[in-house]
């Protein structure tokens, strides 16, 4: 069954954050650590609008989540902009714990300015996916689909309905099952100056 995140229900908030944190540990959110994850950005971002997240639930049990923007070039910049002293209060508390995530900071920073010089139409991004690996071919009781499968092809619908024309999202260039997965899609693959050296941006269109 797949949920949409309610950012007032704390364990929707835990879930996004553990399933964020054990299925993509290296993505700066996951380093930026629980209190980042749970506090502003599966909270405030959701409760604004600026993203949305779907999780998929199995015996009641979260195993997979997709996070989603329909503003890719400026959701972050008007989070930060409509919550500035809570999230400096935040990243305050994420320093202290680990002073060496300044550089994570610094390096987010410079991808949302650089970000907001991309601003293209009818483009939606895929922030954030994964499925946990005993499920990724686990067939959905509903629908018969496997769970990765069926959340992408929510998201695609979420962003069909709303007259998107196509989604990118951000991939590692050593991510060959992810990589995989999205040429299943007729994913486009490219390299873009804000995505950095080591990740190619892909875009599949609806
Ligand atoms: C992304 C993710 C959900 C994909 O699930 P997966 O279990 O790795 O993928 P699978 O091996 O089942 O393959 C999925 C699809 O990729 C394609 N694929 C896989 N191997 C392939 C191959 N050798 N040749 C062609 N297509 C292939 C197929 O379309 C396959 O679908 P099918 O099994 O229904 O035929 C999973 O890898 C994951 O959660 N990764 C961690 C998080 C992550 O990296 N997220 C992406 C960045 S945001």
């Amino acid at each position: 069954v797949i949920v949409a995140l309610d950012p007032a229900n704390p364990a929707h908030r835990r879930a996004a954050a553990s399933l964020h944190n054990a299925l993509l540990p290296e993505s700066p959110i996951a380093k930026l650590g629980r209190l980042f994850m749970e506090g502003f950005y599966y909270n405030h971002l959701v409760r604004e609008g600026l993203i949305a997240c779907d999780l998929y639930s199995h015996d009641g049990r979260f195993v997979g989540f997709a996070a989603y923007t329909k503003e890719p070039y400026t959701f972050m910049e008007r989070g930060k902009k409509a919550h500035f002293f809570y999230l400096s209060a935040i990243l305050a508390a994420c320093l202290a714990v680990r002073p060496s995530r300044i550089k994570i900071i610094l390096e987010a920073l410079k991808t949302l300015s650089r970000r907001v010089q991309n601003q293209g139409k009818g483009v939606g991004e895929l922030l954030s996916f994964g499925v946990e690996p005993a499920f990724s071919s686990h067939r959905d009781a509903a629908s018969g689909k496997k769970v990765p499968h069926l959340m992408f092809g929510r998201v695609m619908a979420v962003f069909r309905r709303e007259g998107f024309s196509k989604i990118q999202f951000i991939i590692r260039k050593d991510n060959q099952a992810s990589l995989l997965f999205f040429n299943s899609y007729g994913a486009v693959i490219r390299e873009a100056d804000y995505t950095g050296p080591g990740f190619f941006l892909l875009d599949v269109s609806l």
